[in-house]
């Protein structure tokens, strides 16, 4: 079964995917929003440290862990526990795989406003002016027409392959990506009211930094947009020949995270600012009035007060957030498509149509019960689910696949001190911390 798999077909094709899948709504919509609620350049800093410390080598173990296995994350963590603990490693890959469905169960309706909120502008473009107030306003059946768009154009591209589906879609819609967020970033800048925007995100006021609710939010964004814990960087993993150095890999998709979330900041943070100064109530005692959706209702609000130039700024926003989140929907679709069709035999087809339908189920329950599942699915997804099962990797590479470190053994034999040392702080360090800081967490709830 294995023989029949398909590949990536180049290490940029891999790159860019992983990026993809990293780089979403999380760094565009979350990271904005929650430096902008804690201290500005105090938020960016604490999210700098905690990426490098906890969520980079978790990508690192991820991406290792799916590349030496070659399948699912549910057989790779299984083949590596099967020494000790062969059913807990099956367990936390079905966990994973549960942690994927979750998460794209709220981002496929996240993602579904920024597909109306693109389209809106061009509505107004062609005289349809009640469509497109409706495709910009907020409501139940916008939810439940603009979901099921989203989920199908994640399956469209799924149902094609790694190769033909993933890695080219991921290479075609990255760049563009990156062009759109220079160009806004260009013109948001030379609006009124930007620069103090600017100086807020860029300067940070540390009173706030040791906050421990800063920490453990800037931890939970920084593993959410590294889009570890959840299986999508293992089954991309496993989609790349073996013996390729993880590290430089590790190392390109990080940096490029870090960077679209900082570019992000220089967007999203001026424009709340060019929005106030141009009337918009838009914060409140520091913190940003409605939590982060807000930003959905102002933004399209300053846009259209621009006149036409503001139409194509709209539509070049939120077609920016809608790629985003569809090369983030795409990797998390994979990971139970994997599943289904190494361990239960299916057909890619319809693996992908399944794993849509139970995603769209999923998705009408938060819609249906909004208020009181979408904040707690996000929450329990990233503060607790992402969290945990990092640590079970940092655990099996370093403690349980074949009773030792690997990581340190295959170094050790590559004669690598730096990746010796390397192996050490995964097996180490970064469990301990992590535990200290779940400890903490516990006890802040
Ligand atoms: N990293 C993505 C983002 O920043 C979200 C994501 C999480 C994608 C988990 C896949 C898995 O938006």
């Amino acid at each position: 079964m294995t023989s029949s798999r398909d590949f990536f077909h180049s290490r940029l094709g891999f790159v860019l995917a992983a990026a993809g899948s990293a780089i979403g709504l999380g760094n565009i919509w979350g990271f904005p929003t929650q430096a902008a609620n804690n201290g500005g350049g105090a938020f960016l800093f604490v999210y700098l440290i905690v990426t490098l410390l906890f969520a980079l080598p978790a990508l690192y173990a991820e991406i290792y862990l799916g590349n030496q296995a070659q399948s699912n994350p549910v057989s790779a963590l299984k083949e590596a526990c099967k020494d000790s603990v062969p059913n807990l490693g099956k367990h936390m890959g079905i966990i994973g795989l549960c942690g994927a469905v979750m998460m794209l169960s709220f981002y496929t309706i996240v993602a579904g406003w920024m597909l109306a909120n693109a389209l809106s502008p061009l509505a107004a473009l062609l005289n349809f002016s009640d469509l497109s107030v409706w495709l910009s306003t907020s409501s139940t059946t916008r939810n439940l027409i603009f979901t099921p768009i989203f989920s199908l154009l994640g399956a469209a591209i799924i149902h094609q392959g790694i190769n033909s589906g993933i890695e080219k879609w991921s290479s075609r819609l990255m760049p563009v990506l990156l062009i759109m967020l220079l160009g806004l970033i260009v013109y948001i800048l030379q609006q009124p009211g930007a620069i103090e925007g600017l100086k807020v995100y860029l300067i940070p006021n540390f009173s706030q930094v040791m906050e421990p609710t800063l920490i453990v939010s800037a931890m939970g964004q920084a593993f959410f947009s590294l889009s570890v814990g959840v299986g999508g960087m293992m089954v991309y993993g496993s989609y790349m020949k073996k013996d390729h150095d993880i590290g430089k890999l590790v190392l390109s998709i990080a940096s490029l995270d870090m960077f679209i979330a900082f570019m992000a900041g220089l967007l999203i943070i001026p424009a709340l600012f060019v929005a106030q100064h141009a009337g918009f109530e838009v914060f409140s005692d520091g913190k940003l009035i409605g939590e982060g959706q807000l930003i959905f209702n102002i933004l399209p609000q300053l846009f259209s007060s621009m006149g036409s130039i503001g139409l194509l700024v709209s539509f070049a926003f939120f077609s920016l957030l809608s790629i985003a989140a569809l090369t983030s929907t795409i990797s998390s679709i994979e990971v139970p498509v994997s599943y289904l069709v190494e361990e239960k035999s299916k057909s890619r087809n319809s693996a992908t149509w399944l794993v849509s339908l139970v995603v769209l189920t999923a998705s009408l329950l938060i819609i249906a019960f909004f208020d009181t599942l979408f904040g707690l699915v996000i929450q329990v997804l990233t503060t607790i689910l992402q969290p945990l099962s990092c640590l079970f990797y940092f655990i099996v590479v370093g403690w349980l696949w074949k009773r030792g470190n690997k990581l340190v053994a295959t170094n050790q034999k590559n004669h690598s001190k730096w990746l010796g040392l390397w192996g050490n702080y995964l097996r180490y360090c970064c469990p301990i911390l992590l535990t200290i800081v779940f400890v903490n967490v516990a006890i802040l709830n």
